[in-house]
C-alpha cells in the first residue's frame, strides 16, 4: 500500500519539484525530444545521400507535382525543379565540363534559375561559391580568387559588372557563362541556348560519388564590417544542420515560407532554401524585400512562415497602419536580430504571430534557438545542447580588445546574468572550417587554452547574457560596445533608450575618439518619424532620465536613411570614421551641453573640443 502510495506521489511530486524548479522543465523537454528526432532522422538520411540534395531527390520521390518554388506567378512543382536542374548539369558537365570538386562561382539575384544551378551543382559534386550580386570590381575579383574558381556564371542583368573586370577575369584564367541566348561579346558565353536542349533525364549518381558530410559544399561570403569579404567554407554537414532548424521550430510539411532575403546568404540560403528542401514545402520566392508588397503577398499566396533579419521586422512595423494589418494566415516567423521593442509592437500590430528567434554564425560552430518564444532572447539554453556542443560565455576586456586571462593564463567564465565573449569548442561534432585561402583570419578567429591548456574554441565576436532561467540575450559585437570613463557602454542599450522619444524613427549608436581622451565617447545616428523635427528637449529629457553619464550620447547626428549592410545590418565603420567634425559632416549635427540639452553643433565648439578647451 505504502509503496504505491510512495509511487504515486512520486509521479507527482517529481515533474512538480521540476516544474518549480525550472518553469522551462517540459519545453526544454520536449524540444530535446524533437532535437533528437530531427538529429536521429538527419543520421538516417546521411546514410542514403550525405548532401541536402537527397533531402531534395527524397521529396521530389515523395510529392512530384507540390509546388516548390513560386515566382512572379509562375509555380514550379519539385520534379520541375529536378528536371530544370538535370538539363543544368548536363550542360555543365558536358559543355562546359566542370568536374567533380571544381567551384563554381555563381553572380546572380534571387531567380529560380539560381536554384536549379545549386541543385545542379549538387549533382555534379561541385561547390557552389555564392557571390553578393552586389558587388563590383576589386571585391568582385578577389571573392573570385578566394574560391579559386575557374567558372563563373552570370545573370543577365549582371552582364555590365563582368564585362567591367572582363580583361583581369581572363587573365585569371576564369571562364564566364552570361544566362542568356548571345554567345558572342568578348569571352562571355551564352548558356541559355544549350539549356534548353539538353535532356532533362537523371545524371549518374557516380558523379557526385565523392561527396561526403565533412566535404565542402558552398562557399558563402561574410560581409564583415571592416576589409574585403571572408569566403567561409560551408560543408555538407553544415548545411545539414542549418537546414534542420526549420523542423526544430516546427514548421511542417503543409507550410508556405515566404523567402525574399538574398540567397547568397545564410539565412535566405541554408535556412530558408536549405529548410525548404529538408521539410518539403513550398517556397514563394522574390527577388527582394518590399515593405508595400510584403503582406499582400502573403495574403495571396496563404504564406504562413517568414523569415526576418536585422531591421526587416522594424521596417514593417514602420508602414501605416491598415485595418488588414491582420488579415493574413503567417503563424511563425524565423529569423535574427530582432529587438524587444519591435517583437512586441508586431505581435500587437499583426496578430498571433510566433517568433523564433535563433542566433548563428555562417562559419561559426555554435547556434541557440528561443523555441519557448520569450520576447527579446535569442535562445534558450538546454542541457541537450550544451552536452552536444559545449561553448562558454568568458569576460571580455574592452579597452584591450581581448578576453580577461586569470594568473594561469585561462579564460575566466562569467558568472550567470552578467554579459561575456561566446566561445564554442572546437572538435569534430562542432568543427570550425575557417575561411577559404585566408589562413590569418582563419587563426584570428580561433582562441588557444581558453579553460584547459590545450583546448581550441571559436571567437564569436558576440557579448550575450545568459540569466538564471537560460535565456540567452544579445548584447553587442565586440567592436560595437565601446568604453568611456572605463564604463562599458553597449550600443543596443543606448539605442532601445534613444528609440523611446516621439520624433526617433531608427537609431544607430556607435563610439568616435576624441583627441587627448582614453576610450570612445557615444554618438548616435538618428533618422526621424516622417514630417516631424527632431525634439532636443525630448531627447535630452530621455537620456537623462534613461541612461547614466558616460553613456548619454554626447553627440547626434541626423540622417535622411540610416545605412544598411546586404542583410540588413546597421553599418557603423564609415559614421565612426566621420565622428563629429561639422567641417566634414553636412547632416545636422547636436552637442550634448550639459547645461542646456542638445545644442547645434558649430566649428567653434569642434575646435574648443579637439584643441582641449572643453573637457568632455
Ligand atoms: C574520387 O575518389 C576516388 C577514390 O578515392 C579518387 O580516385 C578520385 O580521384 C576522386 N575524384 C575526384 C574528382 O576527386
Ligand atoms: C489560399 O487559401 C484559400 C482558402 O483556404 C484558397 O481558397 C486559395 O485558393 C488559396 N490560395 C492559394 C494561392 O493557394
Amino acid at each position: 500500500m505504502l509503496s504505491i502510495f510512495n509511487i504515486l506521489a512520486g509521479l507527482v511530486i517529481v515533474p512538480l519539484f521540476l516544474y518549480i524548479r525550472n518553469p522551462y522543465f517540459f519545453c526544454d523537454l520536449s524540444y530535446a525530444f524533437r532535437a533528437m528526432r530531427c538529429v536521429i532522422r538527419m543520421l538516417r538520411k546521411q546514410k542514403l545521400c550525405p548532401s541536402i540534395l537527397g533531402c531534395f531527390l527524397e521529396k521530389v520521390e515523395m510529392h512530384p507535382h507540390k509546388p516548390f518554388i513560386v515566382f512572379e506567378d509562375t509555380s514550379y512543382s519539385y520534379s520541375q525543379a529536378d528536371k530544370q536542374s538535370n538539363k543544368i548539369a548536363r550542360v555543365l558537365s558536358t559543355h562546359v565540363q566542370v568536374k567533380e570538386g571544381d567551384a563554381i562561382a555563381l553572380f546572380m539575384g534571387n531567380e529560380p534559375l539560381y536554384i536549379w544551378i545549386c541543385l545542379a551543382l549538387a549533382k555534379l559534386g561541385c561547390i557552389a561559391s555564392l557571390l553578393n550580386s552586389n558587388i563590383r570590381s576589386k571585391s568582385l575579383l578577389h571573392c573570385l580568387s578566394c574560391c579559386d574558381a575557374k567558372v563563373l556564371i552570370a545573370a543577365e542583368d549582371l552582364r555590365g559588372a563582368v564585362e567591367e573586370v572582363m580583361p583581369a577575369l581572363r587573365q585569371q584564367g576564369v571562364r564566364v557563362f552570361i544566362l542568356s541566348d548571345d554567345r558572342d561579346s568578348e569571352g562571355l558565353e551564352g548558356l541559355r541556348d544549350q539549356i534548353q536542349q539538353a535532356s532533362d533525364q537523371p545524371l549518374s549518381p557516380q558523379l557526385r560519388a565523392n561527396t561526403t558530410l565533412k566535404g565542402p559544399a558552398l562557399y558563402i561570403y561574410t560581409s564583415g564590417t571592416t576589409g574585403l569579404p571572408k569566403a567561409a567554407l560551408v560543408t555538407h554537414e553544415r548545411v545539414m544542420h542549418a537546414a534542420l532548424m526549420f523542423s526544430l521550430s516546427n514548421v511542417r510539411a503543409d507550410d508556405v515560407l515566404y523567402l525574399y532575403l538574398p540567397l547568397y546568404h545564410t539565412s535566405g540560403f541554408l535556412m530558408g532554401l536549405c529548410g525548404a528542401m529538408e521539410t518539403g514545402i513550398t517556397v514563394i520566392l522574390k527577388r527582394k524585400f518590399s515593405t508595400s508588397q510584403f503582406w499582400n503577398d502573403c495574403r495571396k499566396h496563404n504564406v504562413t512562415v517568414i523569415q526576418y533579419i536585422g531591421e526587416i521586422m522594424r521596417y514593417l512595423c514602420n508602414t501605416a497602419q491598415s485595418s488588414s494589418d491582420r488579415d493574413h494566415k503567417v503563424r511563425m516567423a524565423i529569423g535574427n536580430g530582432i529587438r524587444a521593442d519591435t517583437w512586441s509592437e508586431f505581435l500587437q500590430r499583426f496578430g498571433d504571430v510566433r517568433i523564433c528567434e535563433c542566433y548563428g554564425a555562417t562559419e561559426g560552430n555554435i547556434g541557440f534557438i528561443n523555441y519557448i518564444g520569450k520576447v527579446g532572447a535569442i535562445g534558450k539554453e538546454n542541457f541537450l545542447q550544451r552536452m552536444a556542443t559545449p561553448y562558454a560565455l568568458i569576460k571580455y576586456d574592452t579597452e584591450k580588445e581581448e578576453p580577461v586571462r586569470d594568473s594561469r593564463g585561462f579564460c575566466v567564465e562569467v558568472p550567470k546574468g552578467e554579459t561575456g565573449l561566446l566561445v564554442g569548442k572546437i572538435c569534430s561534432r562542432s568543427p570550425f572550417k575557417g575561411y577559404a585561402k585566408n589562413k590569418q583570419q582563419t587563426e584570428r578567429k580561433k582562441l588557444q587554452d581558453v579553460l584547459v591548456k590545450g583546448d581550441v574554441y571559436f571567437n564569436s565576436g558576440d557579448l550575450l547574457k545568459i540569466d538564471h532561467q537560460g535565456f540567452v540575450y544579445f548584447q553587442d559585437r565586440i567592436g560595437d560596445t565601446y568604453r568611456w570613463k572605463g564604463e562599458n557602454v553597449a550600443t543596443t542599450e543606448v539605442s532601445d533608450c534613444l528609440l523611446a522619444v516621439d520624433c526617433v524613427e531608427e537609431a544607430n549608436v556607435y563610439g568616435v575618439k576624441v583627441p587627448g581622451h582614453e576610450g570612445r565617447i557615444g554618438m548616435a545616428a538618428l533618422t526621424l518619424k516622417e514630417g516631424v523635427d527632431f525634439d532636443s528637449s525630448a531627447t535630452y529629457q530621455q537620456v537623462k532620465s534613461y541612461l547614466p553619464g558616460y553613456a548619454r550620447p554626447q553627440f547626434i547626428r541626423i540622417q535622411d536613411a540610416l545605412m544598411v549592410t546586404g542583410t540588413f545590418k546597421q553599418m557603423k565603420c564609415g559614421l565612426v570614421e566621420e565622428g563629429f567634425n561639422p567641417g566634414i559632416i553636412t547632416d545636422p549635427l547636436y552637442y550634448l551641453d550639459n547645461s542646456k540639452g542638445y545644442v547645434p553643433m558649430t566649428q567653434d565648439l569642434f575646435n574648443s573640443i579637439t584643441e582641449g578647451r572643453i573637457r568632455l
